[in-house]
Formats: structure tokens, C-alpha cells, sequence
């Protein structure tokens, strides 16, 4: 069948041929962004990551599972949500489409499912809920075909909340922190991951593991990359973030660090992980079903 040239270009400039587009070749992968210590950047790298790979032409969404809601305030919408609410009501409430929750943001192709303090209740409430530990799962499936990348930003613990965001991702990102004791910790999540694996998310694979806060002038940040790069292998990006005023300065103005200051070494360094990560991602098959 041949189409009149004229027909294609209207066809393909109007709103179902988008549509048709989105789901029909978007394969989505979904990354769990998780360690259980605080401060190793977990919510500097979804926004950094997810910010560069939109600036890519990549569709992305960021929800944050973290009840201290610092990646709400870092992308600039603190205390803001839909009017289906945030992910505390996309978790415990039924109904409601997923796509009624997610915000733009200041950032072309970058969206946002807000949370605020009511998810703190979740972890707790979910417990007595059935499928507890799949609610996130069902609600992100739901927004698979909708864009290219979707990155979960975790709280510091193992609990539900992480639970939900390990059984609902096809991979987990990990970042750790160059300083003593890094690596400490990482067995519980090592065997949190394989218990996942073997229960409800048997196709759970590392994304990769994240060197931050590196500081090359010190003997401990050379120490520490090297025996994580020793633990993890292959699995350790290339790219290293490094320690960056910059980075720590961003999220108070609500804007991604390439937004603050594109040339800073923070941002430099993003944009390189973002680059590592799309080259990375061509090389591995996405799985299809869920
Ligand atoms: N590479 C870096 N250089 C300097 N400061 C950083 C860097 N990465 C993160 N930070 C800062 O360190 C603190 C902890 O980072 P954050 O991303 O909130 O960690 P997590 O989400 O794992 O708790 C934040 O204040 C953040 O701005
Ligand atoms: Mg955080």
C-alpha cells in the first residue's frame, strides 16, 4: 500500500499518528535508582541522568518513592502535585490512570510523578493491602509505551517502598559513594536483589554500578573505585562522578545541574553517563513482556 506523500506528512504531524507511534515502537525500560545508605546520590543522578537523556530527545519520567521527596524539590516542583494527587495516592488508591499523575517539568521531555511526607504512611499502609509488593509495578506498566525511560528514585531502606520499586523495574542502578565504607551494605542488597529475583522479578538485572562523590586527588577515592571495580566488574560504569559544588548547588534552584551550570565537572560528567548509559542500552535487549 502507498500513501499520497502530502497524506504521510499530515498523518504523521497529527495526534494519532503519535499516538500509533508511542505504542506501537516505544519499548520502555524501567531503572530502579537503589542503595539503602542515604547521601551516596541516588536523587542527583535520577535528576542529572534522567535531565541529559531528555536533553537527548528521550522521553523520560522520574517518580519519586522517596517520602523526603528531594527529587520532587530538585526538578522545582516541591509541594506540588496532580489532581489525582501524588505517588502515595497512586500506590493505595485504585482507579485513577496513571498518566493523571505525572507533571511536566521545566525541562522538555522530563515528567515527574511528585511525592510528599504522606508517603511516609505507605510504608506502613501498604502492609495490609493485597499485592503489596506490586502495587508500584502495576501502576508503572501502566505508563509503559508513554516514553523511553523511566527512573524510580528510592528511600535509604530496604522496606515495601524499595520492594515495590525492585519488583516493578526491569534494572537497578547503583550508586556508590568513593569513601570507606562504600561497599558496606552491599551484601544485604545483593541478596535483597536475588530474593527478588527469585519471587516476583526473575528477569531483575543490574543496570550498573555508579562511582560518585569521587575524588581523584585522594589515595581512599582510588582505593575504594578499585575495589569496586574489583566486587562489580564489568557491571561499573566507565564514567565517574566527581565531586562537584556545583551538583550540591542545583537542586536548591529546582533546576538539573546542566541547567545551573552546563560547564561545571558535575554536568560535564552526567551528560558522559548519559551517553555511556544510551551506548549500553543499544547493546542489551530489552525484555518485552510484563
Ligand atoms: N558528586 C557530588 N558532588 C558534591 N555533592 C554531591 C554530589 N552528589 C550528590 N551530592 C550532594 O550530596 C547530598 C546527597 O546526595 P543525594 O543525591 O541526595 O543522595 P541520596 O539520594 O542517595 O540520599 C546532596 O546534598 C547532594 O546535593
Ligand atoms: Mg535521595
Amino acid at each position: 500500500m502507498t500513501f499520497h506523500p502530502v497524506a504521510l506528512t499530515i498523518a504523521r504531524t497529527s495526534d494519532a499518528y503519535e499516538y500509533l507511534i508511542c505504542h506501537m515502537t516505544k519499548n520502555t525500560k524501567v531503572i530502579a535508582v537503589s542503595n539503602q545508605k542515604g547521601g551516596v546520590a541516588k536523587t542527583t543522578t535520577s535528576i542529572n541522568l534522567a535531565a541529559s537523556l531528555a536533553m537527548a530527545d528521550q522521553r523520560v519520567l522520574l517518580i519519586d518513592l522517596d517520602p523526603q521527596a528531594n527529587l520532587t524539590s530538585g526538578v522545582g516542583l516541591k509541594g506540588q502535585s496532580t489532581a489525582a494527587g501524588t505517588v502515595y495516592d497512586a500506590l493505595t488508591t485504585e482507579g485513577t490512570p496513571a498518566q493523571e499523575f505525572v507533571l511536566a517539568t521545566g525541562v522538555d521531555h522530563l515528567f515527574l510523578v511528585p511525592s510528599d511526607r504522606h508517603l511516609t504512611g505507605a510504608e506502613i499502609e501498604l502492609v495490609t493491602m493485597t499485592d503489596r509488593d506490586q502495587r508500584l509495578r502495576k501502576f508503572v506498566n501502566a505508563l509503559r509505551g508513554e516514553y523511553d525511560y523511566i527512573f524510580i528514585d528510592t528511600p535509604p531502606s530496604l522496606g515495601l517502598l524499595t520492594l515495590n520499586a525492585l519488583v516493578a523495574a526491569d534494572t537497578v542502578l547503583i550508586p556508590l559513594n568513593c569513601e570507606y565504607f562504600a561497599l558496606e551494605g552491599i551484601a544485604d542488597l545483593m541478596s535483597t536483589l536475588d530474593r527478588v529475583r527469585t519471587s516476583l522479578n526473575p528477569g531483575l538485572a543490574i543496570e550498573g554500578v555508579l562511582l560518585t562523590m569521587y575524588d581523584d586527588r585522594t589515595n581512599l577515592g582510588q582505593q575504594v573505585g578499585g575495589n569496586i571495580r574489583e566486587y562489580f566488574g564489568e557491571k561499573v560504569f566507565n564514567t565517574v562522578i566527581p565531586r562537584n559544588v556545583r551538583l550540591g548547588e542545583a537542586p536548591s534552584h529546582g533546576v538539573p545541574v546542566i541547567l545551573y551550570d552546563a560547564r561545571s565537572r558535575g554536568a560535564e560528567a552526567y551528560v558522559a553517563l548519559a551517553r555511556e548509559f544510551l551506548t549500553r542500552a543499544q547493546q542489551t535487549a530489552v525484555p518485552t513482556t510484563h
